[in-house]
């Protein structure tokens, strides 16, 4: 299926599992990426927020590859990626007041807007849902590979379903090396948690999933924004919500206190408060503030994993800003299977 001049090169990998078909291309070439795409093969490639795993929204087959490279519940619904205002419109039946002002002040940029889908918008990307998750990313090497493919991208993380999400290729190599045809490389990324995903089908705006874009920065816009959804709301609304999430493979647990974390033997610690000097931990990262901490969490789990560590304490943000989404990724890494 790929170009056989290609097999042996240095920058490919073969993978290890059983079923595996793909030698993986590295390519830092956004045309490159998009005729792998074109030809039906999904792509990861980087964007502001975290890598995501790429087909055309308009291609069927290409997308069950996507659920099943990542092991992905076929009820979760595919953010479809964009370049241009023209493709929010090829997607969208209609756009709602407050989706324009949104769209106006964080477009481009880590936020995800819920729109009622036109019918052309098949239902395998949005999960037979009625409604399509549009985001225009803010990333210049994201949006030359949605041009070059020629049409909105639909993607999810890069990560293996379950796992925290790739902030770097080497994370989605980790994952996905051998289950897809193509990861387009680019430099870690900006933000290191997902977008923002905000429901705009309503009267009034209602966030689905706190992320990089934070509460205090859309009230701006949209004053009237409902957060308080109540649990079995947001299950029923945002399906992603359902599953458990960005787990390493060690327990996750969320200390108030540095020093509430014990049988640091062999654990590790990250937060932003230090623990005592002579804490036996494994490993440790402190953070100077929660922007930083957000950044560093994935590739901190994904660290924990490579050294097969056991117990994960992690410093419990505050629940305004930027730690209001940390606070989420770390609840729901912290809750059993
Ligand atoms: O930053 C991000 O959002 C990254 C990058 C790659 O763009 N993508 C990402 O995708 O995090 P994923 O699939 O891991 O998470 C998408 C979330 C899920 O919680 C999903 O349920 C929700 O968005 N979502 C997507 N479409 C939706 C829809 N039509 N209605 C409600 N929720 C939707
Ligand atoms: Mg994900």
């Amino acid at each position: 299926m790929l170009d056989p001049s290609r097999e042996d090169s240095a920058d490919s990998q073969r993978g290890s599992e059983a079923g595996v078909t793909f030698e993986t291309r590295l390519t830092d070439s956004p045309e490159e990426a998009a005729a792998f795409v074109r030809r039906g093969l999904p792509v990861a490639f980087p964007t502001e927020t975290v890598y995501g795993l790429g087909a055309s929204v308009y291609d069927e087959q290409a997308i069950r590859r996507i659920y099943e490279a990542k092991g992905r519940p076929p009820s979760n619904p595919l953010i479809a990626h964009v370049a241009s205002r023209r493709q929010i419109d090829e997607l969208a039946a209609r756009i709602p007041p407050a989706a324009e002002r949104l769209i106006k002040a964080f477009f481009p940029g880590p936020l995800t807007l819920v729109l009622p889908r036109r019918e052309t918008v098949p239902p395998i990307a949005t999960a037979g849902l009625e409604t399509v998750g549009v985001r225009m990313p803010d990333h210049p090497i994201a949006r030359v590979f949605i041009e070059a493919v020629g049409s909105p991208v639909v993607a999810p993380s890069a990560n293996r379903s379950g796992r925290p999400s790739p902030t770097t290729w080497q994370a989605v190599q980790e994952d996905l090396g051998g289950r897809i045809a193509c990861i387009l490389t680019g430099g870690r990324t900006r933000a290191g948690l997902e977008s923002t995903v905000v429901d705009c089908t309503g009267d009034i705006p209602v966030i689905l999933r706190p992320g990089s874009v934070t509460e205090e920065q859309l009230r701006r816009v949209a004053p009237q924004l409902h957060t308080r959804i109540t649990h079995e709301e947001q299950l029923a609304r945002s399906p992603g919500t359902r599953f458990r999430h960005y787990a390493p493979e060690g327990d996750v647990i969320l200390v108030d206190d540095p020093a509430d974390a014990r049988d640091a033997a062999g654990a590790a610690y990250i937060g932003i408060k230090a623990p005592t000097p002579d804490a036996p931990f494994g490993l440790i990262r402190i953070c100077e503030d929660e922007a930083k901490y957000a950044f560093e969490l994935f590739d901190f789990l994904r660290e924990c994993d490579r050294r097969k560590i056991q117990r994960i304490y992690c410093q419990r943000p505050g629940s305004r800003d930027i730690g209001a989404a940390l606070l989420d990724r770390l609840d729901r890494a912290s809750r059993g299977a």
